[in-house]
């Protein structure tokens, strides 16, 4: 289902789950670092909190290293937090290791589910679904960002899943929401999921022609001579 919050603050994410509006969440390291999280500790503690607040809800936490043993270890260990987490592995790493699709791999194997994560083109994304990730981030305000129009993937890589039947084994996300517009667009182009921060969810939300409306009706509903 469409929309996942982009979120580690659990009072945001209260908020949106009791609307009933999000099917999911993701973190991320900087996400986390931002909402206020100070050690590995304070991570484990708020993910379970997360992930009790939204279960079953689907919640991703990314590995915090870059180092192949390392990435494998932790993501057993945060996998055992709660039954709903899935780990977040980059595609590659900051010089363009390649191994992370060996740990993608391997962690597939032993029942982890992954979030194969920060990628930019089509070509990630397909290669990440082969290696058995479960769901693929392609990072759709960053593609832009970079002078493209990250639609134009969205729609490859729909048409590539659908053609050699992924549909229901992977999931298409799409992150780096940069205005509300991008949100239904993405879902629009192909997206099976696009993952929102609270703000640019909540301004989605907020019409000045409903504001004005709903004034009139309750303006006229005074003007009745008995109320309920
Ligand atoms: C997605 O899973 C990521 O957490 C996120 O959308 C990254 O967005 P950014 O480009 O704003 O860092």
């Amino acid at each position: 289902m469409p929309i996942f919050l982009d979120s580690s603050d659990i009072k945001e994410i209260k908020k949106f789950n009791e609307m009933g509006i999000i099917r999911g969440v993701t973190t991320n390291p900087s996400i986390i670092v931002k909402d206020g999280a100070k050690s590995f500790e304070e991570i484990k503690e708020r993910t379970i909190d997360i992930a009790e607040e939204v279960h079953p809800l689907p919640v991703s936490v990314e590995v915090l290293t870059n180092e192949p043993k390392e990435m494998i270890n932790q993501a057993e260990e945060i996998n055992e937090w709660a039954y709903n987490i899935n780990i977040k592995i980059p595609f590659h790493g900051p010089n363009g290791e390649l191994d992370n699709l060996r740990v993608i791999r391997e962690l597939t194997h032993l029942g982890i589910y992954i979030n194969c994560t920060a990628m930019m083109s089509a070509q990630q994304c397909i290669c990440a679904a082969l290696a058995g990730a479960r769901y693929v981030s392609l990072f759709g305000g960053r593609v832009n960002d970079m002078g493209y129009n990250c639609i134009d993937e969205i729609k490859k890589v729909r048409n590539i899943l659908n053609r050699f039947d992924y549909e229901g084994d992977v999931e298409l996300i799409i992150g780096s929401v940069r205005e509300p517009l991008n949100i239904i667009e993405w879902i629009d182009a192909g997206a099976d999921i696009v993952t929102v921060p609270p703000k640019i969810l909540e301004k989605s939300l907020i019409h000045a022609r409903t504001k004005e409306t709903v004034q009139m009706f309750l303006e006229d509903a005074k003007k009745l001579k008995e109320s309920i």
